[in-house]
């Protein structure tokens, strides 16, 4: 098996299983061999607990180190009209800041700001040239835990992702919503977007969201499991949770080895033939 170093950063509406998807997969890809390493870039953090860090709340989201960001960009976070670095030195924080879970790097980044003049931050410099390091990086898989819309990928980190994988639920919502970041993304250059079912309960769910996502190919489907719910609850580690929900995730890696969904870089309108799993 190839151990080539997929990027992956995880969108879609709130709520769908972004954070699940994103624990399940970088626990995969860290069984298959790879080197990982998860960010979680969602202002409401909860990566760390869904790979089963006893202390979620101890560790400090990146954006909260003014100090370190002061250093790095050359102006306090929080100040606005000033000039700082926007391509501030990263290549240290992966190693000196990540908290290794289960064998799996993760980065919290914390809340960022959008929009307006919220984009052109010290610290969303800092997290944008840290989010390229890692795309750029040879040797690790990324898992990017995202909040709804793509506005924190900039054009320059585009080209490295693999894919944006679009989680949606069997629900017309959440299909919405995967119909506006696919246009959102297109519109920064990304192209290479395919979606995976999760919280799926039946074949009509699986048709229903191969139906109704159009040309936005489903890659996979990740099944209910009420053993995900009570995980989550309970603050246990959601990989190892549910074997349903792992067998799921095995084969949406293997697809994303295979390279069977659509090629990066390519434009693709054509509605999919292939079937999910
Ligand atoms: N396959 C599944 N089966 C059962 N429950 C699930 C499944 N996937 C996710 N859930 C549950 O759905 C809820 C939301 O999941 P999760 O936190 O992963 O979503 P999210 O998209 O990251 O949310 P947010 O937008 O708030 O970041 C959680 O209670 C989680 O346990
Ligand atoms: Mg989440």
């Amino acid at each position: 098996m190839s151990a080539r170093p997929i990027k992956l950063a995880i969108t879609g509406k709130g709520g769908v299983g972004k954070t699940t998807v994103s624990a399940l997969l970088a626990s995969m890809l860290q069984k298959s061999g790879r080197k990982v390493i998860a960010i979680d870039a969602d202002p409401d953090a909860n990566l760390l607990a869904a790979l089963g860090h006893p202390k979620p709340d101890s560790i400090a989201p990146l954006v909260e180190l003014k100090d370190l960001i002061e250093e790095r960009t050359g102006a306090k976070p929080g100040t606005t009209g000033g000039f700082f670095k926007i391509n501030p030195r990263v290549e240290d924080i992966p190693d000196r800041y990540a908290v290794t879970v289960n064998g799996i790097k993760v980065l919290v980044a914390g809340a960022v700001k959008h929009g307006g003049s919220g984009c052109y931050c010290p610290e969303n410099a800092f997290v944008r040239a840290l989010v390229t390091h890692m795309l750029l990086d040879k040797d690790a898989a990324l898992v990017l835990d995202m909040e709804p819309g793509v506005e924190h990928l900039s054009r320059a980190t585009v080209e490295s992702v693999d894919q944006l994988l679009i989680v949606v639920e069997p629900g017309r919502l959440s299909v919405e919503t995967a119909h506006r970041i696919q246009h959102c993304a297109e519109d920064i250059g990304l192209t290479h977007i395919c979606a995976v079912g999760n919280k799926v309960q039946s074949d009509a769910d699986r048709q229903f969201l191969q139906r109704e996502l159009h040309h936005i190919e489903l890659i996979g489907c990740i099944p209910y499991d009420e053993r995900l719910r009570a995980a989550d609850q309970a603050g246990k580690p959601l990989p190892g949770a549910s074997i349903a929900a792992d067998l799921a995730v095995a084969a949406l890696v293997a697809a994303l080895e295979k390279g069977e969904h659509t090629p990066a870089h390519t434009h693709s309108h054509g509605k999919s033939e292939r079937h999910a799993h």
